[in-house]
This record gives structure tokens, sequence and C-alpha cells, in this order.
């Protein structure tokens, strides 16, 4: 059985770089749109053409230079945003604009102080509008995750009859559980007419924590695209980190679902994302961290040494990081240590090791890691030699 496609949209370049500080200039994001075309990414959100003679030049050098994603931008529901969209677009192969409005109650009341109905009336006219400049139009209903769902499935229906392409189910506050946002797609499935000729969405930010779990459970209730960004950065605690939801499509046959995503390239990507952005990315960030395939206790040192695989679910390999490292610390044992000696050139007896593994300890104890260095003073210091030493 052939897999299902799953769509991947990155908004690194748009609800990443609203994180504070983290503003880029038009070089960096074009470098940063190349990456991602080679990564494989199916559309690209260049920016916010209308927010800044600066984003709206990027959005322009970017839609010149991609080749392969879709190119795309942000807009609200009125016509001088969309207008500065698809000016920023004309040169895009495939270009798509991103319009949309808030249908929340609370967002109906303090931010429009607005009526349902007149929302849905905005909604229409700016897909109505967007679709006079291109084809392909993303309508987001901001707030989706706290929007009542009957609402949004009437929502929806007017901008698919309207000529919206892909409907964003933004959880906008990072407020849904998993249960909740994959049955909201459930609903919107089962209950709005036009809906298998559009592609329906997941965008949703971390505020819980739950942005990654969140997204699968849309598409596990049949999303087909997802709305993420390189290390998960974004507005307030992030957004759905790409190289999470690809590897757990990858590692998770059994769902059936895939990416075009070339996975041994994720690395790579977030490491130059990092570096553009001057953002660090915490060690134990799951698939790209510095720690991710670092096992520093002895007993889990022990396992990975006999075989990866027991403490390991996936390849270094296939993410771009060339091996899994044996961290020596003073919660280590004795093959770990043995295992770095051996990569050093020292073939260590079993009793070399018990006269070298206290030495080893007491210096553990006193710093934090232990480098290639201290392990060749340990082993002068206890004067005992290789019988062997390997090259
Ligand atoms: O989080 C959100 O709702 C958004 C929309 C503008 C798509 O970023
Ligand atoms: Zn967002």
């Amino acid at each position: 059985m052939s897999k299902n496609q799953v769509q991947i949209f990155d908004t690194t370049l748009r609800d990443g770089e609203q994180v504070p500080g983290c503003k880029l200039n038009t070089e960096q994001k074009i470098i940063i749109a190349e990456q991602l075309d080679m990564l494989g990414v199916d559309v690209i959100e260049a920016g916010f053409p209308i927010s800044s003679p600066g984003d709206f030049n990027s959005v322009v050098e970017i839609a010149k230079i991609v080749k392969n994603a879709t190119v795309c931008g942000l807009t609200r529901a009125n016509k001088k945003d969309i207008d500065a969209a698809a000016q920023a677009l004309k040169y895009a192969v495939k270009p798509r604009i991103h319009t949309g409005i808030g249908t929340s109650a609370s967002h109906i009341k303090y931010k429009f102080n607005s009526t349902p109905e007149r929302i849905i009336e905005r909604a229409k006219d700016a897909v109505k509008y967007a679709k006079t400049f291109v084809e392909d139009i993303e309508f987001y209903a901001e707030d989706a995750g706290r929007t009542d769902n009957e609402y949004l499935a009437r929502v929806c229906e007017e901008v698919i009859k309207s000529g919206a392409t892909v409907l964003n189910i933004p959880d906008t506050t990072g407020y849904c559980l998993p249960e909740e946002y994959g049955a909201k797609m459930k609903y919107l499935r089962e209950n709005v007419k036009g809906i298998e000729n559009v592609i329906l969405s997941c965008h949703c930010h971390n505020d819980l924590g739950l942005a990654t779990a969140n997204s699968i459970a849309g598409v596990q209730n049949g999303a087909r695209q997802i709305e993420c960004t390189i290390n998960g950065i974004g507005e307030r605690a992030g957004n759905t980190a790409l190289e999470e939801v690809v590897m757990i499509l990858k590692q998770h046959p059994c769902l059936n679902l895939d990416t075009n995503i070339n996975t041994k390239m994720l690395y790579e990507t977030s490491q130059l994302v990092k570096h553009h952005m001057g953002l660090t990315v915490q060690p134990n960030k799951a698939v790209i961290g510095d720690n991710a395939f670092a096992h520093s206790s002895g007993i889990h040192q022990d396992g990975v040494i006999k075989n990866r695989e027991t403490y390991e679910i996936m390849n270094p390999e296939d993410v771009g990081v060339n091996e899994s490292s044996i961290v020596l610390t003073a919660r280590s044992g004795r093959a770990a240590l043995a295992y770095r000696a051996k990569k050093l050139g020292y073939e260590l007896t079993k009793i070399q090791l018990d006269t070298v593994y206290p030495e080893f300890l007491s210096f553990a104890d006193k710093k934090k890691e232990i480098e290639d260095a201290d392990i060749h003073k340990i082993i002068e210091l206890s004067k005992i030699y290789a019988n062997k030493k390997v090259a």
C-alpha cells in the first residue's frame, strides 16, 4: 500500500522569525529558503509582505530563487495586505496567498468588535479577492483551536465555496489537547461540504508543549499538511518542530504517512537556522539537540556499545548526525571507559581496566565531562600501559 503524503509547510521565515531578537535580513532569508527548498519542504512561508518594506523585499527575492517549493505570503483579510502579497509573489513559480481572520468568540468580540456573520463575510471577501491574483489560496481561521466547531465548519464551508484550496486550522494559543485537536479535524471532515476537495492543515503552537502531539493527532484524523518551523522556533513557546513531526512519521510506518523531506539534511538545516537566528537549541531538544544521540549513564552506555538499538529508536545518520556519542562522566561505567580508551589506541585488559577505572572516577568527580586528553593523562598516571596500542 503506498503511503499517504503529508505536505510540509515551513514557516521558519514567517512565524519563526516573529521570535524577539531573531530578525533576519534578506540575504539570510534567501540562504535559509534555499536550504529549505533542498530539504524538500512543500511550501515555504516566506514572510508577511505588508508588514515592512524589508519583509516585502525578502518575499520577492525568495519567490525569484525557489525552484521546487510553493512560496507563500501571509495577509490579514483585507485588500491592502492581499495586494502586497500578490505583488511580492509575482515571480514565484508556485505562488500561494495565505489569508485569514480570527474566528473564536474572543477574537470576534475583542479583536474585531464584530459578529460571527460579519466575520464570515470578511473571510469570503478576502478569499475571493486573493483568488483574482493566484489559484492557490490558503485560508486560516485564527484561534480555530478555541473556536466552536459548528461555527468553524460554517466558516470553512463558505471559504471553500469562495475558492480556498487549503484550510489552516491553527491552535494559535497552543491550548488544545491532542484528542480535542484530532476530533476537530474529524468533525470538519465529516461536516463541511466540499472538504474532500481541499487540504486540511495543522498549525499548532507549543504553549503547553503539545504542538507536535497535536499536529500528529491532526494528520491521524485526515489533515494532510503540517505547518512547522526548524528547531520549533516561533511566537512565544514556538511552533511545531519540523524535525520532530517528520521523524515521527518516518519512525512509525504504521501511520502510513510520508513526507518529501530528505531527513539526512535535518541536522545541518537546524544548525544553519540556529546560526542565522542567533538562537541556541536546548541540548536535550528531540532529534537535533546536542544530546539527542549522546549517552552518559553507565547502564545506557553498556547497552549502546553492545547494540545501538538498546537505547536509540532512530539512526543518527538518518538525521545527518555522524554517530552516537558516549559521554564520559562520573556516571559512566567500565565498558564506556574501555570503549573510549580503545578509540584512543589503548587496548586495556580487564586487570588494567580495574586499575584505571578508580582513577578515572576520582578524575570524573572533579570534572563535568572527561575529554580525550584526560584519558591519556589518567592512563599515563596509572602507570599501566596498554599491551597493545591500537593504530
Ligand atoms: O498561529 C496562528 O494562528 C498563525 C496564523 C496567522 C496562521 O500564525
Ligand atoms: Zn502561528
